[in-house]
Protein backbone atom coordinates (compact mmCIF):
# COMPACT_ATOMS: atom_id res chain seq x y z
CA UNK A 1 0.00 0.00 0.00
CA UNK A 2 3.06 2.54 0.28
CA UNK A 3 2.57 3.43 -3.53
CA UNK A 4 -0.74 3.63 -3.14
CA UNK A 5 -2.26 7.26 -4.73
CA UNK A 6 -5.63 7.46 -6.46
CA UNK A 7 -8.15 5.85 -4.64
CA UNK A 8 -11.81 5.40 -6.07
CA UNK A 9 -14.65 4.16 -3.92
CA UNK A 10 -17.68 3.37 -4.76
CA UNK A 11 -20.87 3.75 -2.13
CA UNK A 12 -24.64 1.84 -2.17
CA UNK A 13 -27.50 1.79 0.43
CA UNK A 14 -25.43 -0.87 2.65
CA UNK A 15 -23.08 2.59 4.34
CA UNK A 16 -26.71 4.11 5.08
CA UNK A 17 -27.89 1.29 6.40
CA UNK A 18 -27.01 1.51 9.91
CA UNK A 19 -27.90 5.37 9.55
CA UNK A 20 -31.53 4.00 9.45
CA UNK A 21 -31.75 4.33 5.62
CA UNK A 22 -33.87 1.17 3.92
CA UNK A 23 -31.78 -0.61 1.29
CA UNK A 24 -33.76 -1.45 -2.07
CA UNK A 25 -33.25 -5.63 -2.33
CA UNK A 26 -33.17 -8.06 0.21
CA UNK A 27 -35.44 -8.27 3.19
CA UNK A 28 -37.61 -5.53 4.17
CA UNK A 29 -35.66 -3.56 1.32
CA UNK A 30 -37.86 -0.55 -1.17
CA UNK A 31 -38.33 -2.30 -3.39
CA UNK A 32 -40.27 -5.31 -1.80
CA UNK A 33 -42.61 -2.20 -0.37
CA UNK A 34 -43.04 -0.21 -3.80
CA UNK A 35 -42.66 -2.01 -7.28
CA UNK A 36 -39.88 -0.29 -9.83
CA UNK A 37 -42.43 0.23 -12.30
CA UNK A 38 -44.87 2.28 -9.76
CA UNK A 39 -42.10 4.71 -8.40
CA UNK A 40 -38.97 4.81 -9.91
CA UNK A 41 -39.41 5.07 -14.00
CA UNK A 42 -40.03 8.25 -16.20
CA UNK A 43 -43.02 6.04 -17.58
CA UNK A 44 -44.70 6.09 -13.73
CA UNK A 45 -44.20 9.64 -13.09
CA UNK A 46 -46.26 10.56 -16.64
CA UNK A 47 -48.77 7.92 -15.30
CA UNK A 48 -49.12 8.98 -11.54
CA UNK A 49 -47.19 11.97 -10.60
CA UNK A 50 -48.83 12.01 -7.97
CA UNK A 51 -47.85 8.77 -6.31
CA UNK A 52 -43.98 9.19 -7.43
CA UNK A 53 -43.83 12.85 -5.76
CA UNK A 54 -45.39 11.20 -2.34
CA UNK A 55 -42.98 8.23 -2.14
CA UNK A 56 -40.15 10.96 -3.04
CA UNK A 57 -41.17 13.74 -0.34
CA UNK A 58 -41.43 11.02 2.03
CA UNK A 59 -38.26 9.81 1.66
CA UNK A 60 -37.00 13.53 1.31
CA UNK A 61 -38.69 14.13 4.89
CA UNK A 62 -37.10 10.74 6.32
CA UNK A 63 -33.01 11.39 5.19
CA UNK A 64 -32.92 14.99 6.95
CA UNK A 65 -33.85 12.89 10.21
CA UNK A 66 -30.78 10.59 9.84
CA UNK A 67 -27.30 10.60 10.81
CA UNK A 68 -23.90 9.79 9.06
CA UNK A 69 -22.74 6.70 10.70
CA UNK A 70 -19.08 5.49 12.05
CA UNK A 71 -18.84 4.28 7.87
CA UNK A 72 -19.29 7.90 6.60
CA UNK A 73 -17.50 9.45 8.91
CA UNK A 74 -14.45 7.36 8.46
CA UNK A 75 -14.27 7.90 4.77
CA UNK A 76 -14.56 11.75 5.49
CA UNK A 77 -11.43 11.19 7.27
CA UNK A 78 -9.73 9.65 5.10
CA UNK A 79 -10.59 12.07 2.45
CA UNK A 80 -9.25 15.04 4.47
CA UNK A 81 -5.80 13.17 5.44
CA UNK A 82 -5.28 12.06 1.91
CA UNK A 83 -5.82 15.65 0.70
CA UNK A 84 -3.44 16.84 2.74
CA UNK A 85 -0.75 14.05 0.91
CA UNK A 86 1.18 15.16 -1.71
CA UNK A 87 -0.15 13.95 -5.52
CA UNK A 88 -2.54 11.92 -3.82
CA UNK A 89 -6.44 12.02 -5.33
CA UNK A 90 -9.43 10.45 -3.75
CA UNK A 91 -13.18 10.17 -5.14
CA UNK A 92 -16.53 9.13 -3.57
CA UNK A 93 -18.85 7.60 -6.36
CA UNK A 94 -22.11 6.97 -4.47
CA UNK A 95 -25.53 5.64 -5.57
CA UNK A 96 -27.28 7.16 -2.34
CA UNK A 97 -29.41 10.17 -3.11
CA UNK A 98 -28.75 10.54 0.83
CA UNK A 99 -26.22 13.14 1.74
CA UNK A 100 -24.64 11.53 4.55
CA UNK A 101 -21.07 11.47 2.90
CA UNK A 102 -21.67 15.25 2.75
CA UNK A 103 -22.69 15.67 6.18
CA UNK A 104 -20.19 13.55 7.72
CA UNK A 105 -17.58 16.19 6.40
CA UNK A 106 -16.62 14.32 2.44
CA UNK A 107 -16.02 17.13 0.05
CA UNK A 108 -15.10 14.76 -3.28
CA UNK A 109 -18.72 13.08 -3.71
CA UNK A 110 -20.36 12.21 -6.70
CA UNK A 111 -23.68 11.27 -6.65
CA UNK A 112 -24.10 9.53 -9.82
CA UNK A 113 -28.21 8.96 -8.83
CA UNK A 114 -29.05 12.29 -8.49
CA UNK A 115 -29.74 13.43 -4.77
CA UNK A 116 -33.48 13.78 -2.50
CA UNK A 117 -32.00 17.36 -1.65
CA UNK A 118 -32.52 18.61 -5.18
CA UNK A 119 -35.50 19.68 -7.10
CA UNK A 120 -35.21 19.59 -11.08
CA UNK A 121 -37.10 21.81 -13.15
CA UNK A 122 -38.38 20.03 -16.60
CA UNK A 123 -38.60 23.64 -18.14
CA UNK A 124 -36.11 25.79 -17.54
CA UNK A 125 -33.31 22.34 -16.37
CA UNK A 126 -31.88 24.34 -13.13
CA UNK A 127 -31.45 22.46 -10.09
CA UNK A 128 -32.63 23.82 -6.38
CA UNK A 129 -32.08 22.71 -3.08
CA UNK A 130 -35.14 21.03 -1.91
CA UNK A 131 -35.31 20.29 1.76
CA UNK A 132 -39.73 20.40 1.31
CA UNK A 133 -42.20 19.03 -0.44
CA UNK A 134 -43.00 18.56 -4.48
CA UNK A 135 -46.38 17.01 -4.33
CA UNK A 136 -47.85 20.47 -4.00
CA UNK A 137 -46.41 21.49 -7.01
CA UNK A 138 -44.16 24.84 -6.27
CA UNK A 139 -42.75 26.88 -8.52
CA UNK A 140 -39.30 26.71 -9.83
CA UNK A 141 -37.41 29.00 -7.71
CA UNK A 142 -35.46 30.21 -11.07
CA UNK A 143 -38.19 30.31 -13.74
CA UNK A 144 -41.36 30.17 -12.13
CA UNK A 145 -42.93 26.71 -13.48
CA UNK A 146 -44.80 24.17 -11.63
CA UNK A 147 -42.51 21.27 -13.56
CA UNK A 148 -40.28 20.63 -10.45
CA UNK A 149 -39.41 16.89 -10.20
CA UNK A 150 -37.28 14.69 -7.99
CA UNK A 151 -33.20 15.31 -9.46
CA UNK A 152 -32.83 11.48 -8.87
CA UNK A 153 -32.04 8.68 -11.95
CA UNK A 154 -35.14 6.92 -12.82
CA UNK A 155 -34.80 3.52 -14.32
CA UNK A 156 -33.84 3.84 -18.14
CA UNK A 157 -32.36 7.40 -17.29
CA UNK A 158 -29.07 8.34 -17.63
CA UNK A 159 -26.60 8.03 -14.72
CA UNK A 160 -24.65 11.56 -13.67
CA UNK A 161 -21.17 11.88 -13.79
CA UNK A 162 -20.35 8.98 -15.56
CA UNK A 163 -16.89 10.56 -17.89
CA UNK A 164 -15.61 11.87 -14.78
CA UNK A 165 -16.51 9.02 -12.75
CA UNK A 166 -14.45 6.89 -16.00
CA UNK A 167 -11.69 9.82 -15.66
CA UNK A 168 -11.31 9.03 -11.80
CA UNK A 169 -10.79 4.89 -12.56
CA UNK A 170 -8.63 5.08 -15.34
CA UNK A 171 -5.88 7.00 -13.04
CA UNK A 172 -6.96 4.87 -9.85
CA UNK A 173 -4.46 2.17 -8.09
CA UNK A 174 -7.34 1.14 -5.95
CA UNK A 175 -10.70 0.64 -6.32
CA UNK A 176 -13.31 0.03 -3.25
CA UNK A 177 -16.61 -0.80 -3.63
CA UNK A 178 -19.12 -0.94 -0.21
CA UNK A 179 -22.43 -1.76 1.05
CA UNK A 180 -23.86 -2.28 -2.71
CA UNK A 181 -25.23 -5.41 -4.27
CA UNK A 182 -23.78 -5.38 -7.31
CA UNK A 183 -27.38 -5.51 -9.16
CA UNK A 184 -27.16 -1.75 -11.07
CA UNK A 185 -25.42 -1.10 -13.93
CA UNK A 186 -23.36 0.65 -15.14
CA UNK A 187 -22.33 1.06 -11.24
CA UNK A 188 -22.14 -2.58 -11.12
CA UNK A 189 -19.88 -2.72 -14.20
CA UNK A 190 -17.26 -0.72 -12.31
CA UNK A 191 -15.16 -3.48 -10.43
CA UNK A 192 -14.47 -5.19 -14.31
CA UNK A 193 -13.83 -1.74 -15.58
CA UNK A 194 -11.26 -1.73 -13.31
CA UNK A 195 -9.45 -4.45 -13.19
CA UNK A 196 -9.07 -4.40 -17.01
CA UNK A 197 -7.01 -1.13 -16.59
CA UNK A 198 -5.22 -3.25 -14.01
CA UNK A 199 -6.74 -1.48 -10.86
CA UNK A 200 -6.77 -3.39 -7.35
CA UNK A 201 -10.22 -4.30 -6.08
CA UNK A 202 -11.66 -4.43 -2.43
CA UNK A 203 -15.49 -5.35 -1.90
CA UNK A 204 -16.68 -4.44 1.66
CA UNK A 205 -20.09 -5.09 2.30
CA UNK A 206 -22.46 -7.27 4.90
CA UNK A 207 -22.53 -10.23 2.76
CA UNK A 208 -21.12 -11.58 -0.49
CA UNK A 209 -22.96 -9.55 -3.60
CA UNK A 210 -23.14 -10.84 -6.81
CA UNK A 211 -20.45 -9.35 -8.01
CA UNK A 212 -17.53 -10.78 -5.25
CA UNK A 213 -16.10 -12.82 -7.55
CA UNK A 214 -14.90 -10.12 -9.34
CA UNK A 215 -12.97 -8.60 -6.71
CA UNK A 216 -9.02 -8.88 -5.38
CA UNK A 217 -10.49 -8.88 -1.98
CA UNK A 218 -13.75 -9.60 -0.23
CA UNK A 219 -14.75 -8.45 3.44
CA UNK A 220 -17.66 -9.32 4.90
CA UNK A 221 -19.44 -7.31 8.05
CA UNK A 222 -21.56 -4.49 8.75
CA UNK A 223 -20.09 -0.97 7.14
CA UNK A 224 -19.55 0.94 10.56
CA UNK A 225 -16.95 -1.85 11.59
CA UNK A 226 -15.30 -2.45 8.40
CA UNK A 227 -14.95 0.81 6.91
CA UNK A 228 -13.24 2.59 9.79
CA UNK A 229 -10.96 -0.76 9.87
CA UNK A 230 -9.87 -0.40 6.64
CA UNK A 231 -9.39 3.30 6.39
CA UNK A 232 -7.23 3.17 9.85
CA UNK A 233 -5.30 0.38 7.73
CA UNK A 234 -4.38 2.46 4.88
CA UNK A 235 -3.56 5.63 6.74
CA UNK A 236 -1.36 3.55 8.71
CA UNK A 237 0.45 1.78 5.74
CA UNK A 238 0.82 4.69 3.56
P1 LIG B 1 -29.07 -2.70 -2.55
O1 LIG B 1 -30.22 -2.61 -1.63
O2 LIG B 1 -29.26 -3.38 -3.86
O3 LIG B 1 -27.85 -3.42 -1.83
C1 LIG B 1 -27.40 -3.03 -0.58
C2 LIG B 1 -26.21 -3.89 -0.19
O4 LIG B 1 -25.74 -3.42 1.06
C3 LIG B 1 -26.53 -5.38 -0.05
O5 LIG B 1 -25.55 -6.16 -0.73
C4 LIG B 1 -26.47 -5.62 1.46
O6 LIG B 1 -25.95 -6.90 1.81
C5 LIG B 1 -25.49 -4.53 1.89
N1 LIG B 1 -25.66 -4.09 3.28
C6 LIG B 1 -26.80 -4.00 4.00
N2 LIG B 1 -26.55 -3.54 5.22
C7 LIG B 1 -25.22 -3.31 5.29
C8 LIG B 1 -24.33 -2.84 6.30
N3 LIG B 1 -24.76 -2.48 7.51
N4 LIG B 1 -23.01 -2.75 6.01
C9 LIG B 1 -22.54 -3.10 4.79
N5 LIG B 1 -23.32 -3.56 3.80
C10 LIG B 1 -24.64 -3.65 4.03
O7 LIG B 1 -28.53 -1.20 -2.76
P2 LIG B 1 -27.57 -0.63 -3.89
O8 LIG B 1 -26.59 -1.64 -4.32
O9 LIG B 1 -27.07 0.67 -3.41
O10 LIG B 1 -30.95 2.95 -7.92
O11 LIG B 1 -28.60 -0.38 -5.06
C11 LIG B 1 -28.15 0.16 -6.26
C12 LIG B 1 -29.24 0.98 -6.89
O12 LIG B 1 -30.42 0.19 -7.01
C13 LIG B 1 -29.70 2.16 -6.07
O13 LIG B 1 -28.89 3.30 -6.22
C14 LIG B 1 -31.07 2.42 -6.61
C15 LIG B 1 -31.57 0.98 -6.60
O14 LIG B 1 -32.60 0.69 -7.43
C16 LIG B 1 -31.89 3.74 -8.42
O15 LIG B 1 -32.90 4.05 -7.81
C17 LIG B 1 -31.60 4.21 -9.82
Amino acid sequence: MADLRNIVILTGAGISAESGIDTFRGGGGLWEQHRVEDVATPEAFDRDPDLVQRFYDMRREAIQTKQPNPAHEALARLEHEWAAREGRRLLIVTQNVDDLHERAGAENVLHMHGTHLNAWCTQCDVRSRWTGTLIDRPECPECGARALRPDVVWFGEMPYEMERIYAALREADLFVSIGTSGAVYPAAGFVRDAKALGVATLELNLERSQGSNWFDESRQGPASALVPEWVGEVLRKS
